[in-house]
């Protein structure tokens, strides 16, 4: 089934699912969500679209076509490239992966929990990074069609099922791991909530053992960047952003889910907050969408403005992920520094709308 079509669908039912009670809501969101990923990742677009090339921007000697692509979790285990690859997207992101295989949350009878608040333009999950394992992951074919200008990142992450040294280890070896996979361009190193403690935590010293095992050994052009929740403060963001540029990471992504339900809550469509509620108090998760749309600019503007003043004397790039939908948060963007953007909430909801022509109405709203 064309995905679009199962997209519309789904919306179109929206009025009457939301008079089942919450948890039925819930279980058939998660189900559809992962029935419906499954048939996204098998699907190729008839025409292949190429961005036009004014939006095409340059990082780490790197092409990208475009300043927008998905962000980590919508492909955890390598799927799709060929799929966005034909929408236009300016790159892929694979992962989030761990050393070991894992198969995700299962609460209240419920697998991968997860909810679209539609009215809102948000969603919470609660997955828990269901995916295959380094091993596996770092061997697959990604792709057999790369495209130039749509380079290819994985976002890894310490596995929260070691301690942390053990599991600070893992990823230094899956680092390596990925450092030898041909295809990938750049890394995305997963530092996000609830794994740190906001503000800082235990984050430093693993950048430092990081920059120590990984990043001052490489042997070829292997770009890392960090994500961090949007959760940060903006005072919290200075000493890991000044250690990030001292041990020479080569980005940072501003950011992940946010957990800060108090904040969030305010900004819901009133037809939604029942179910976040009900969602927040029985799975937990992280929200994304429209919400965090003030918050990842907030803090990459903050980024831009540290960045401006250390003046770092190798490449560093601010990537936003966070409520992206639209032409006008790119060009927000490019307005406060910001090199690249990632969506994902706003690419699920523009293609229920757009299609196959997602990227491309995105590119032409000017
Ligand atoms: C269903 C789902 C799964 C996600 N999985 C991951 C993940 O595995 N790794 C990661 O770094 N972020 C993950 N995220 C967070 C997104 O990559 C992104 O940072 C966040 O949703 C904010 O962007 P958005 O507002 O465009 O959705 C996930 C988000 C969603 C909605």
């Amino acid at each position: 089934m064309n995905p679009q079509f199962q997209s519309k669908v789904y919306h179109s039912i929206l009025p009457l699912l939301s008079k089942l009670p919450a948890h039925w809501q819930i279980h058939l969101a998660s189900w559809g969500r992962q029935q419906f990923m499954h048939n996204f990742n098998q699907y190729q677009p008839k025409n292949s679209i190429i961005p036009q090339a004014k939006y095409g921007t340059k990082m780490w000697g790197i092409e990208f076509r475009a300043p927008l692509a998905n962000s980590a979790g919508m492909f955890k285990n390598g799927e799709g490239y060929d799929t966005v690859a034909a929408l236009g997207a300016g790159a892929y992101i694979g992962g989030t992966s761990t050393a070991n295989p894992r198969t995700g949350n299962l609460k209240n009878g419920i697998a991968l929990p997860f909810i679209g608040l539609y009215d809102s333009k948000a969603a919470i999950n609660f997955l828990g990074l269901p995916n295959l394992g380094d091993e596996v992951l770092s061997q697959i074919n990604i792709t057999s069609n790369k495209i130039k200008g749509c380079p290819i990142g994985w976002s890894v992450m310490r596995s929260p099922d070691y301690d942390e040294s053990e599991g600070l280890n893992k990823l230094i070896a899956s680092l390596w791991l990925y450092h030898n996979h041909p295809q990938i361009d750049f890394i995305e190193i997963n530092e996000s909530c609830p794994n740190i403690k906001i503000g800082g935590g235990s984050i430093i010293p693993r950048l430092q053992i990081i920059a120590q095992e990984f990043l001052g050994k490489r042997t070829r052009k292997l770009p890392v960047v960090v994500k961090l929740s949007t959760d940060l403060t903006p005072e919290g963001l200075t000493p890991i952003l000044q250690e990030l540029i001292r041990l020479k990471f080569d980005g940072i992504n501003l950011g992940n889910t946010s957990i800060d339900y108090t904040n969030i809550k305010p900004q819901l469509n009133s037809k939604d907050t029942q179910l976040f509620d009900y969602f927040t108090q029985n799975f937990g998760g992280g929200v994304s969408g429209l919400p965090l749309k003030n918050k990842s600019l907030e803090l990459c503007a903050e980024a831009s403005r540290l960045l401006s003043k250390l003046k770092p004397n190798h490449e560093f790039h601010i990537i936003r992920s966070g409520g992206i939908d639209c032409l006008a948060d790119i060009e927000e963007s490019r307005a406060h520094g910001i090199s690249f953007n990632q969506w994902y909430t706003g690419f699920f909801n523009n293609y229920a709308r757009d299609g196959d022509k997602v990227y491309s109405k995105l590119f032409s709203e000017a």
